[in-house]
């Protein structure tokens, strides 16, 4: 008989302890250590294992076979930008994401439009569940297979005979693999049954899409090393209570992770966002005071995103700083900055901050449009709809150039806009486009303009 190992692992970093204690050694985090029963695979390989595969030689870098890696196309435009292409056969992609933001609904919804035989297991809903959905979104499809099970080795046992030729697992974390003791969803069995996959994945060719639950910090549930293991990690994230979200690539090894996708959730489901510009923009017949459009870039990506701020007399002692969509503390040195080299009393004032369509970017180009957008709403001045911004803004009140500056002026221009406020040492080439570039130097240049 095998013998039984014990081990305590770390509940949030995944390190392994030979004992207890009280604090991690590696992640330093407080009792999250958890004793968890590991038994070594006895001698004979499981289902997985393949003994028969070639041991591979060293070869020279171009004798390389490159002729091109074949890309599996989803039918999503917007997954298949984000993958870098398409599925890599073989490829192992962890999808991660907040409860409720639309996981399950993105990976069903692909495995009834990809026109290949999918396999879709879950461990979370019963057939009948996903079958509802799957009416809900309006499609169906005669290639793809529904199976409820969380013991993998019982999900192995049915794949010879359906020879899928894409397999999803919804979720990681319910997974069981009876090779290890500990409960499903902890450390051990995490680690055990990604490698399991993997290992399906890479002697099958068959890619393999894992959704992968995350903390309440963000990051995926369980161990680390679970991140290192696949090819690729994707993150779907959003404010659920809008409609908009992004699909994100943390990590791809078959491509850049320099692209999103955006997705509208909708009644029926997900619809692809082919123009983020147009859609994100509120549309009005008059001009407001308050809003200012940012010219921001997401990886490779351009977007006009509207800004909008409300700038009013505190009523309360301590004034209101509120930000959705933007970084607290940027809005907080922002206004800072406006209070000392700008002038302006804001410390007497609640601001509110808000992107519309609740997406949080952390492009530094949108400090320029949350200033324009501040000031406007100060004076109770409109900003001029045709008038979009682009710029850092410095502790010093200068501003500043940022990245892909062409880009963002080329989608400015291609959506009808005539000025674009970018900072005066912005690299520009592009000189043929009907849009006039305003070069600022300082905040007090801005307000000079604006007003
Ligand atoms: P779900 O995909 O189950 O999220 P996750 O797997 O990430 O936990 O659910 C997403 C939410 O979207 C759910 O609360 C209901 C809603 N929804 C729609 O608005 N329209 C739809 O067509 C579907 C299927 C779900
Ligand atoms: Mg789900």
């Amino acid at each position: 008989m095998a013998k039984v190992k014990k081990a305590f692992f770390c509940q949030s970093c995944g390190t392994q302890h030979t004992q207890w204690q009280g604090q991690c050694n590696a992640c330093k985090a407080w009792n999250t250590l958890a004793e968890e029963l590991i038994q070594k695979a006895s001698s004979t390989e499981n289902w997985s294992g393949s003994s028969s595969q070639k041991t591979p030689k060293p070869i020279l870098l171009h004798e390389v076979d490159t002729t091109q890696i074949p890309r599996i196309k989803t039918n999503d435009s917007e997954l298949d930008r984000v993958l870098g292409g398409g599925l890599v056969p073989g490829a192992v992609v962890l999808l991660g994401g907040e409860p409720g933001i639309g996981k399950s609904t993105l990976l069903l919804q692909l495995s009834l439009t990809i026109k290949r035989k999918v396999l879709y297991v879950s461990g979370e809903e019963s057939q009948q569940q996903i079958k509802l959905r799957a009416n809900r979104m309006g499609l169906t499809a005669d290639s793809c297979y529904l199976l409820s099970q969380t013991e993998t080795l019982k999900i192995f046992d049915q794949i010879p005979q359906l020879q899928p030729e894409l397999v999803i697992f919804d979720s990681i974390q319910t997974l069981h693999t009876p090779q290890i003791e500990s409960g499903a969803g902890s450390v051990s069995q995490i680690k055990a049954c990604a490698a399991e996959l993997i290992k399906y994945a890479k002697t099958n060719n068959t890619p393999v899409i894992l959704v992968g639950h995350i903390t309440k910090d963000g990051a995926i549930a369980g161990p680390k090393i679970l991140e290192h293991m696949v090819d690729t990690v994707l993150q779907f994230e959003g404010d659920r209570n809008h409609i908009y979200r992004i699909l994100r690539a943390n990590k791809n090894r078959f491509g850049a992770t320099s692209e999103i996708g955006i997705y509208e959730m909708q009644t029926q489901g997900l619809r692809e966002v082919k123009n983020p510009s147009e859609v994100l923009i509120s549309t009005k017949s008059q001009t407001l005071s308050g809003h200012a459009i940012a010219a921001t870039v997401e990886g490779i990506r351009p977007m006009m995103i509207e800004v909008q701020a409300l700038v009013s007399s505190a009523v309360y002692g301590t004034p209101q700083r509120s930000a959705t969509g933007f970084n607290a503390k940027r809005l907080n040195m922002l206004l800072a900055v406006l209070e000392k080299r700008a002038g302006f009393a804001l410390g007497s004032k609640d601001v509110f901050i808000n992107i519309t369509g609740g997406i949080a970017l952390e492009d530094p180009a949108l400090d320029l449009a949350v200033v324009a957008a501040l000031l406007s709403s100060y004076h109770d001045v409109p900003i001029p709809q045709q008038l979009c911004f682009a710029a850092e803004i410095g502790l010093s009140g200068e501003i500043r150039p940022v990245a892909k500056a062409d880009l963002r002026i080329q989608e400015a221009a291609k959506l009808g806009f005539e000025q674009v406020a970018i900072s005066k040492f912005t690299k520009v080439g592009n000189a043929g486009l009907k849009i006039e570039k305003v070069l600022l130097e300082t905040v007090g240049s801005l307000v000079d303009f604006l007003f």
